[in-house]
C-alpha cells in the first residue's frame, strides 16, 4: 500500500468534508453543545465541521493536505500558522473509518510538523478531547507534550422578544 501526502486541491474539498464529518461522530464539540441543547439555529454539527474545514481552506489554503491510496483521498489534515509568533496549529485530523490503524494519521501529522518546521517555525500545536484515546495516544507518540487541560461551556440563548 503506498500512501502519498499531497497539498489538497480544491477538487479533494467535498470528499475530505465527508471524511471528517463522518470521522468526528462521538468527538465533536459542537455534537455536544446540541446532545445538551438540541438542534438549534437550523443548522447541526456535521453542517458546523463542514463550515470548519470551508474556513481552514479560506485561511491558509496551502496547510492543508490529503492521504491518497491509489488515487483516491482517505484522509486530511487542515493546519495554520502564526508566523510572527512562531507557532503553526493543526485544527483538524481525520482518516476514512476503512483506512484506520494504519499509519496514515502519523503520516499526516509528521507531514504538517515537517511543513511547519520548512515555515521556520518554533512550535506546534494540536488539541483533543480528554476522551479521544487515538488523539491522546497518537500525539504524544509523534513528540506532542501535554501543557494543558480545557473545559469548554455553552449556554442556550433563549429569545427575550
Ligand atoms: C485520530 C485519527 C486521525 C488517527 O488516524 P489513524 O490513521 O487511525 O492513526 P495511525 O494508524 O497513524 O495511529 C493510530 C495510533 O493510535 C493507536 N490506537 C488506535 N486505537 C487506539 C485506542 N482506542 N486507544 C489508544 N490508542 C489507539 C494505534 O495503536 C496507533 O499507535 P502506534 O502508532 O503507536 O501503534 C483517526 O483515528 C480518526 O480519524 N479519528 C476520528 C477523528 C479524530 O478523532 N480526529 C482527531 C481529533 S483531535
Amino acid at each position: 500500500m503506498v500512501v502519498r501526502i499531497r497539498p489538497t486541491e480544491p477538487r479533494d474539498l467535498d470528499r475530505f468534508r465527508e471524511i471528517t464529518i463522518a470521522a468526528f461522530e462521538g468527538v465533536s464539540i459542537d455534537q455536544r453543545v446540541e446532545e445538551a441543547f438540541g438542534a438549534f439555529h437550523g443548522h447541526d454539527w456535521r453542517w458546523r465541521k463542514g463550515q470548519a474545514i470551508r474556513a481552514d481552506w479560506e485561511r491558509e489554503p496551502s496547510g492543508i493536505f490529503v492521504a491518497e491510496i491509489d488515487g483516491e483521498v482517505v484522509g486530511g489534515i487542515t493546519t495554520w500558522h502564526d508566523a510572527e509568533a512562531g507557532i503553526g496549529f493543526i485544527p483538524n485530523l481525520a482518516i476514512d473509518a476503512n483506512r484506520r490503524g494504519e499509519g496514515i494519521g502519523r503520516k499526516l501529522i509528521e507531514h504538517a510538523v515537517d511543513h511547519f518546521r520548512q515555515l521556520g517555525l518554533s512550535v506546534a500545536r494540536i488539541e483533543t478531547l480528554a476522551h479521544n484515546e487515538v488523539g491522546n495516544h497518537l500525539y504524544r507518540a509523534v513528540g506532542f507534550e501535554e501543557v494543558a487541560r480545557q473545559v469548554h461551556f455553552a449556554m442556550r440563548l433563549e429569545r427575550t422578544s
